[in-house]
């Protein structure tokens, strides 16, 4: 049988995005040579974002998508720069490539590293691992409102934002959700929720999450308010195992979890179409860090934990592991950029994992 050979796109975009992507694609090529010929990642590289729209008043060319479905994936890194406001760069390019690939699932793992410091004092004795899982096609960021009366005159403008939330959307982001509590240690989902305020898409968020639960009775539950979610992350991190959340909760309570992992740099994340109808893009959680790009000192463990995931999605879960465990070989050995506390670069770090693929 021939050796599957997977098409990748890649789109590094903005700032950071450019030097993680770098980094990824090195220990993918690093994976692939010690693979010896099992697999081929065949990789095409799309200069869209906001120097593109710079040039062509467009983040991607009109047939953007029509060029990506053809791939099995997409390995993305991070959208925005002062030049261009930020939601046109976010809807033109990041956004409209999960929303009309149906990229429902977001998975934004939170992996405490050996060798890097939790602001968690928990952390320390405590083994803590979550999924914060993402509905990423509908609610806040659904793209539904309008601005109207700006004739009216300075002060007069009024904009309506609304957030939809449908039954499905809803079920089949907490059956994922349950479905993943089944494969880990700890068989537990908690719904993040507004109810008491939120009186109409945030009670069919409950109702459905109620009703799914019915149909697992071996996975515990429970429903908490963003609010006291929040204070949870950092009161009782050892209770959470999957948090499942609405596409801006989960938005703002992934980057809470990796920051209290250490740092923003090393949160990963996949933007799944689990029915594989469309590619599903891997990228890091965090954006294209103006304040730092450039200089070569980003932290690219966020982007090379979701070539990880890239691998696991592609059926190569051997190599996932591999990766996975190089990046922990390598915090544990003190090689970590500055912003956890390190003194290496983001050459030095790639190089570090590649060395210990094979630990
Ligand atoms: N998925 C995406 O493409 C995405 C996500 C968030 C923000 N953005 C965009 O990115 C731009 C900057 O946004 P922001 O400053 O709010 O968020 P950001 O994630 O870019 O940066 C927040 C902070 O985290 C730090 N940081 C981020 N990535 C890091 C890394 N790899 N290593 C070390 N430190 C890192 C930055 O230096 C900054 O201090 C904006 O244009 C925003 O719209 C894009």
């Amino acid at each position: 049988m021939d050796a599957p050979r997977f098409r990748i796109a890649a789109i590094p975009a903005d700032g950071v995005g450019r030097e993680v992507v770098a980094a990824g694609r090195a220990v993918l090529d690093a994976v692939e040579l010690s693979a010896a010929g099992r697999f081929a990642l065949a990789w095409e590289e799309f200069p869209w974002g906001s120097d593109y729209y710079a040039e062509h008043g467009a983040m991607m060319p009109e047939d953007g998508l029509t060029t990506l479905q053809g791939f099995d994936a997409i390995y993305f890194g991070a959208v925005g720069w002062p030049t261009v406001p930020d939601h046109v760069s976010l809807w033109g390019l990041r956004l409209r490539v999960c929303q009309n690939f149906d990229q429902w699932a977001n998975i934004r793992p939170v992996n405490f590293l050996p060798g890097v410091t939790s602001p968690l004092r928990k952390a320390d004795d405590t083994d803590l691992d979550w999924v914060v899982v993402r509905e990423n096609s509908e609610g806040e960021y659904a793209g539904i409102g309008g601005r109207n009366l700006a004739a009216r005159g300075r002060g007069g403008e009024v904009a309506v934002q609304s957030a939809l939330f449908t039954e499905v959307g809803c079920e089949r982001i907490m059956r994922l959700a349950f479905d993943l509590a089944r494969t880990r240690a700890r068989k537990k989902v908690s719904s993040v929720t507004k109810s008491n305020a939120q009186q109409y898409g945030m009670v069919l968020w409950d109702e459905t999450f109620q009703r799914v639960a019915a149909d697992y009775p071996d996975v515990e539950t429970e429903s908490v308010l963003v609010d006291a979610m929040s204070a949870k992350f950092v009161l009782h991190p050892e209770d959470l195992s999957v948090v499942v959340a609405s596409n801006l909760h989960a938005d703002i309570l992934s980057d809470l979890g990796s920051a209290l992992a250490g740092s923003l740099g090393l949160a990963a994340s996949a933007n799944l179409n689990p029915e594989r109808r469309f590619p599903s893009m891997f990228e890091p959680v965090h954006g294209s860090a103006p304040d730092i790009a450039g200089r070569g000192v980003c932290n690219p463990i966020g982007a090379i934990g979701s070539a990880a995931m890239m691998l696991d999605h592609l059926g190569l879960h051997d190599e996932a592991k591999t990766v996975n465990r190089a990046i922990e070989a390598t915090t544990a050995q003190g090689v970590k950029t500055r912003d956890v506390g390190g003194t290496a670069d983001t050459a030095e770090v790639t190089e570090a994992i590649i060395a210990n693929l094979g630990a």
